[in-house]
């Protein structure tokens, strides 16, 4: 569990690190910004439960960190609106991820649980606030939305594993 997470979100901020490369200026930047603060918050936390707990990163990490730099970049060259579809396809995968693990602990390990639960408010956040930059008004939108979810869905299965 904490394996994958720590993949997920090392692989949101190399996302926003792409995304941030391609766009310079404006108000969008800002936001992504904001966002990628929030990515390295959450990944600073799972690096502390990864040493505590002494679980060992993804192997796939090298993958994870060029492919999310090149996922950001390539959506952001796409366009502001399209960076920001991205967001939300990752964000309802993350959405449904870390719900699936809050349902499984159940009542075990209550503060990772608390964790993963503020993690998931964070990334609905960034979702809204993703549409709200016209994400949805992408051209295309269903179609790279579609393709994001199965590559994040993938990313987790592999980080699950290996
Ligand atoms: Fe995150
Ligand atoms: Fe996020």
């Amino acid at each position: 569990m904490l394996r994958v997470d720590h993949a997920g979100e090392f692989g949101a901020t190399r996302i926003y690190d792409g995304q941030l490369a391609v766009i310079r200026h404006g108000p969008a930047r800002a936001e992504i910004a904001r966002m990628a603060e929030q990515e390295q918050r959450h990944l600073a936390a799972f690096e502390v439960l990864l040493r505590e707990r002494r679980v060992r990163p993804t192997l796939l990490a090298p993958l994870w960190d060029a492919a999310g730099y090149a996922l950001g970049a390539a959506t952001a060259l796409l366009g502001e609106q399209a960076a920001m579809a991205c967001t939300v396809a990752v964000e309802e995968v993350i959405d449904e991820h870390y719900q699936g693990q809050a349902d499984r602990l159940g009542d075990a390990e209550p503060a990772l649980k608390a964790t993963i639960i503020e993690f998931r408010d964070d990334e609905l956040a960034h979702r809204r606030t993703a549409l709200d930059r016209g994400a949805a008004e992408t051209p295309g939108y269903d179609v790279l939305s579609a393709a994001i979810k199965a590559g994040s869905r993938l990313a987790i299965w592999l980080s699950t594993r290996l």
